[in-house]
């Protein structure tokens, strides 16, 4: 199975959740797939030093520092071409919300980097499964309206879904929430969409690396 990969930056608070990309990558080479990553070539909304946790100031490219979680081995995202894979997975981490759409600054209202609309919507039409995890499942949420989705739960529970309420958001978009732990992936059959909480949930890691396995082995099931 082909699969694309597509990245927002590196590292949690402005690019992509590495972690999650990781395991993505991992799960995806266990399914025996072959993969390909991509990114937008545009600037990140923001570079934030992550010892900190405060903006510096500088400016970044994402696809330039995606490239570092590829190894250098990576396209530009206006290239993919969906003929070419079976599938595509979207890892979390705040650079979706700031660089393949505005979701970080405008919630609901925010729009799409058109690359990350046309890939989505390409993928949905041609019927092959799209699989998200952590934040990433706004983008569906944004762009297919009444599709099901999960970022965990819709209550902060334990205290380990401390982002509970964009559940709420992605309901007032008109999609279904659908409530699962970090363990469990949400298969959207109709849409061909499997979401999983990963980082959304206040988890140990190695419980976020199985959670993302089953996302990947739904996906690499429905391509
Ligand atoms: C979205 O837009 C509506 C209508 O303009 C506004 O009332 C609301 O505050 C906005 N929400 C966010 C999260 O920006
Ligand atoms: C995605 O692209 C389609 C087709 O160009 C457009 O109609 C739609 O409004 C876009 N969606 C978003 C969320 O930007």
């Amino acid at each position: 199975k082909r699969v694309a990969l597509v990245l927002a930056g590196c590292g949690v608070f402005d690019g992509s959740e590495i972690h999650e990309a990781s395991a993505a990558l991992v799960h995806l080479s266990r399914g025996g797939a072959e993969v390909k990553i991509f990114a937008p070539n545009i600037e990140q909304r923001d570079v934030v030093d992550h010892l900190k946790g405060s903006p510096t100031g500088e400016k970044r490219n994402v696809l330039v520092e995606s490239a570092r979680l590829a190894r250098g081995n990576i396209q530009d995202l206006a290239e993919l071409k969906v003929s070419e894979f079976n599938a595509v997975i979207f890892p979390g981490g705040f650079g979706v919300a700031k660089n393949l759409c505005s979701w970080a600054v405008d919630g609901k209202n925010c729009t799409i980097n058109e690359h990350v609309n046309s890939t989505l919507q390409a993928f949905h039409s041609a019927k092959k499964p799209i699989g998200l995890c952590c934040i990433s499942p706004v983008l569906a949420a944004k762009v297919f309206p009444g599709c099901e989705v999960t970022v965990g739960q819709d209550k902060n529970v334990d205290g380990r879904f401390p982002d509970a309420e964009t559940a709420s958001a992605i309901a007032e978009l008109g999609c279904k929430h659908v409530c699962k732990d970090v363990s469990e992936s949400h298969v959207d059959k109709a849409n061909k969409i499997v979401t999983t909480c990963a980082f959304m949930c206040k988890a140990p890691l190695h419980e976020i690396f199985d959670g993302i396995g089953t996302m990947i082995e739904e996906v690499l099931k429905l391509a």
